[in-house]
Order: C-alpha cells, then structure tokens, then sequence
C-alpha cells in the first residue's frame, strides 16, 4: 500500500507541489528509447537517419535531449521548427514536413538551411524553387508519396492509403512528371522519396509492402530517367501499449525488416541502397508520461455506473473523444489496495463525449485521490487546448529520483494575453 512512484519520484508529492492536472514525463525513458535506436539501428546500419517526430511532444527541453542523443528531428510547421531553432538544434538534422506549408514556413526552412524538406505536392516545389533562388540556395528534398498501404489503424490516423490529404499518389505517370520536373529545376535538389503510412501500428507488415512498392518506382525511375534515389524516408508510427493492446515491440522489429526488404529489393535491381531514414514519434515518448489528476465529484446511477469527475479531461488529453484511444489509470494515493470498483473517469468539460476512461478497476475512492492515467507522455501536451477555458497544465520532467518543471501551469491571465 501506499504513493504511485515514478522514477524514483512519489507522483503524490509532485500533485501536491505542482497542482493537477499535471504532465509529469519520464526523461529517462527518452534516453532509452533513444540509446535502443542508436545500437539497433543506427550503429547497426551504415547510412541510416533517425528523426524524432516531435509533433508527438516538443517542448525546448525535449528538443535539447533529443539533440544530446544525437537524433534529428521531424518539424511540420514554423513552430516547431522555430523551438528547434532556439535551443540551437543542428539545422542538418531537420527534416520539415506538412501537406500546406506556408510561404512564410517555406522561407524560414531555407533562410535557417534544413537538412531536408519533404515536398507534399508539385504547388510547393514551384514555391521551394523560387524561394531557394531568392536566397541564392539549394533545397534538398524528398517527395512524400502515398504508396497505397492500408495500416491497421484508426482511419484518422491512418495516412498512407490513396486517398489522402497527403502527399503524391503512387501513380506512375504523375510521378515521372514530378521527378522529371525536380531535376531540372536549379535550386532543388531532389535525393529521394518519403512515405509514413499511419500511426500506432504493431505490425511490420504496412512497411515491408510498401517498400516493395517504392523500390519498384526507383527501378522505374532509375530505367526512364536516370534518376538514383539516394534517400528513403520510411516515417514513424510504430505503436505503444494503451490499454488492452500489445506491448511495444523493439526498434529492432520494425528496422530489421524495413532494412532487409529495401536491401533484397536493392539487390535484386542491381542498385546501391538508399540512406535510410525513419521518424518514430509515440515510440519514443509516449510510455514516458504520465497525467496526474484530482478526483472530485462521485455520482453513482445505481444499476447503471458510477461516474468519477477529475479536474483535468478533453483539453489536455483529446485523444478518447477523437479516436476513442483506450487508457490504463490507477488511484496513484492508494496503490496496492484491493480493487472493488469499477467506475469511468469522466472529464470535467460541458460535453457528454469528454470520458477518460470507462470502466475502470479502483479501489474504494474518495474526493481528493489522485488518479494517474499512464502513457500519456505522446499526443497529449502537443494537441492541448483550452476548451472551456481550462488552462494547460503544467509540465514536470523526473530522472532518477529527482524532478525538474519544464512548462509552468497556464494562469487565466496566459489564456488571454492575446485579447485586444
Ligand atoms: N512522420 C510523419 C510524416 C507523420 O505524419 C507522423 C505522424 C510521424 C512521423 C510520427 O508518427 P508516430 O511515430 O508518432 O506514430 N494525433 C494522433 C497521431 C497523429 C500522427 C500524425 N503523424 C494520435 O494521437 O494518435
């Protein structure tokens, strides 16, 4: 019996220092997750890229330690190219994604030099082009296509089938017509292609087809056009444990298999292979965080259910009301006693869809317990609002026992600062 303790800090503790809702991120985590793709991918392959997908969590801290460990990063939009930018982010390392990049985005991509930027349709290469030569630059880029894969997932978070807001259909004659175009232009310079099929997939099947498909558009394009395809980007998306689903697989199982399809694929057309690029974003930091919250209203519908209001809900944590994502909690106050209960965690929003979680185990609970919800360190802090005018919580990264505040709780004065 007693205080839910992560890394080495008591979550009851950090509640009552910090206030509830609170985001409390496991640095340590990041740093493994982080050292198991350096030794099984990067140092396993030579010309290997791995970029951390930070629309998943980006604050400058987390931009910071993921420099420290030596991976690059995945921006799609100023914002966080600019969080990149202020903690002096290697600018090489930067691949810029986004289907409606901005001009504005565009001229900040290539004034600060980023390594890469992921070209979504033929509209943005004229705008690359002239921007480049505006500034007497060369743009590298990739062309991201939608290779026709169907993921196993959420269809909002499903992104490499034909229709799709992203990217360049895999269709033959409007590629040629695209790449034939990107080689002739002066200030771009075209090194390969990109493809993310969706997010939070335990399977490494999506990625072995569609490499199968891309490899066949490089001996296409290598036979009509001479072009050499130095870079694959095989974006992110491997998945994580919620509740209910399958634990987390190693780096390894999704690498090795992309690795050696692109390599057979490779060997069998005769052509060197590409560097490799891959973008995990949820892999490395969505088991790293957890949200504490407070428990207040009790309302028991005798026969029915008993709803459990915390102090938190929809703003901080959206992904139960759009994609129905499934979360594990526990009564962080009371851990070790028996579990007689089961309730539903319901948001405290004036909207009915706003639940956490139905039906879960807890303890006998009173107002005041502290509920933490785990595995909420991806796509939570990142996607916040301020719906109902409830001010983002704050953010407190633990290591080894010890604790630091990295985002301060939002005051009323924060969520009208820009009001005129
Ligand atoms: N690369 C590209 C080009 C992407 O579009 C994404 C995610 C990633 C990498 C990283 O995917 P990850 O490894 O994190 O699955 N808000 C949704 C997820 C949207 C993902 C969008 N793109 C959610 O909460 O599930």
């Amino acid at each position: 019996m007693g205080n839910l303790v992560f890394e080495g800090c008591d979550t009851v503790e950090l509640a009552k220092k910090y206030g509830t809702p609170l985001y409390v991120i496991s640095e340590d985590y990041i740093v493994d997750r982080c050292r198991e793709i350096r030794e099984d991918f990067l140092d396993k392959y030579e010309k290997t890229m791995a970029v951390y997908a930070s629309k998943a969590f980006l604050i400058k801290e987390m931009a910071r330690i993921i420099k420290r460990e030596g991976l690059g990063m995945d921006v799609v939009s100023g914002g966080e190219l600019y969080t990149a930018i202020q903690v002096d982010f290697p600018m090489d390392k930067i691949v810029f994604h986004g289907n409606n990049k901005s001009l504005y985005e565009i001229e900040m991509a290539i004034k600060n030099d980023v390594g890469r930027i992921v070209v979504d349709n033929i509209t943005e290469l004229d705008l690359i082009e002239r921007t480049a030569s505006k500034y007497n630059k060369i743009s590298s880029v990739l062309f991201r296509i939608t290779p026709g894969v169907d993921a196993h997932t959420h269809k909002y978070i499903q992104t490499g089938q034909v229709d799709s807001k992203f990217g360049i259909p895999l269709n033959e004659d409007i590629i040629n017509i695209a790449v034939k175009k990107a080689i002739n232009l002066d200030h771009v310079k075209l090194l390969g292609f990109h493809f993310h099929i969706g997010s939070q997939l335990y399977e490494n099947r999506g990625y072995i087809l569609a490499i199968r498909k891309i490899a066949y558009l490089m001996k296409q394009l290598k036979e009509q056009l001479g072009f050499i395809t130095k870079e694959l980007n095989t974006g992110g998306g491997y998945g994580i444990q919620y509740s209910g689903d399958e634990s987390r697989k190693p780096i390894k199982y999704f690498t090795d298999a992309i690795m050696s399809e692109l390599e057979n694929e490779c060997k069998k057309s005769g052509f060197e292979r590409p560097l490799v690029i891959i973008e995990p974003g949820r892999w490395i930091v969505g088991e790293a965080g957890i949200t504490l919250y407070t428990i207040g209203s009790i309302k028991e519908i005798p026969g029915v259910r008993t709803y459990v209001g915390v102090d938190g809900g929809m703003p901080d944590n959206p992904r139960p009301s759009l994609y129905e994502a499934k979360y594990e909690g526990i009564i962080a106050n009371k851990v070790g006693e028996k579990l007689i209960n089961t309730v539903t965690i319901a948001g405290k929003c004036c909207e009915s869809g706003d639940i956490l979680i139905q039906d879960l185990k807890v303890p006998k609970i009173e107002s005041g317990d502290v509920l933490a919800v785990f595995s909420t360190g991806a796509y939570n802090y990142s996607m916040a609002s301020n719906y109902n005018r409830l001010p983002k919580p704050a953010v407190v990264m633990v290591s080894q026992g010890e604790y630091r505040l990295m985002v301060k709780r939002e005051t009323y004065e924060d969520i009208m600062r820009n009001e005129l």
